[in-house]
């Protein structure tokens, strides 16, 4: 399988989690259920971001200088993750759920870049073989 369907797949888990997120957090009412969904964000995100950091940014590193986009991406993970922990870290439930909102929305900004910009872009320069045994590594990555 290639990568960049497999960052797909984890991406369409995701949206699924964010719409449950989105329709349920301003109705609760206590701080640890709110902490407890952002660390489950967080948990899921962590190898997600680290699988693109990894099997990413090296093989296309020239792309994106020339797009102008490579502190942008790694920026953007370190972003939606201290934006994560700042909801984990929250002292109301008002301010919990407003972090953690504002981590969701710039999640699902993020991922759409990814969608329509560098997945695309991934295809168009690696080559097919390059991006199976991307997948392949993820898979061992797993597996480890
Ligand atoms: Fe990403
Ligand atoms: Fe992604």
């Amino acid at each position: 399988m290639k990568i960049t369907d497999v960052l797909r797949a984890e991406h369409a888990v995701f949206h699924n989690l964010f719409d449950h997120i989105e329709t349920t957090v301003p109705r609760l009412k206590t701080l640890a259920e709110v902490k407890a969904l952002a660390a489950v964000v967080e948990t899921l995100h962590r190898p997600h971001s680290k699988t693109e950091d990894d099997l990413f940014m090296e093989p296309l590193e020239h792309c994106f200088d020339q797009i102008g986009q490579n502190e942008t991406f790694h920026e953007e993970h370190k972003c939606i993750e201290s934006t994560l922990a700042r909801a984990r870290q929250a002292k109301t439930v008002k301010e919990a759920r407003q972090v953690l909102l504002k981590a969701v929305a710039a999640c699902r900004e993020h991922f759409d870049k990814e969608e329509r910009i560098v997945f695309p872009m991934a295809e168009r320069i690696l080559k097919a073989k390059t991006l199976s045994e991307l997948g392949q590594a993820w898979l061992r990555r797993r597996e480890a």
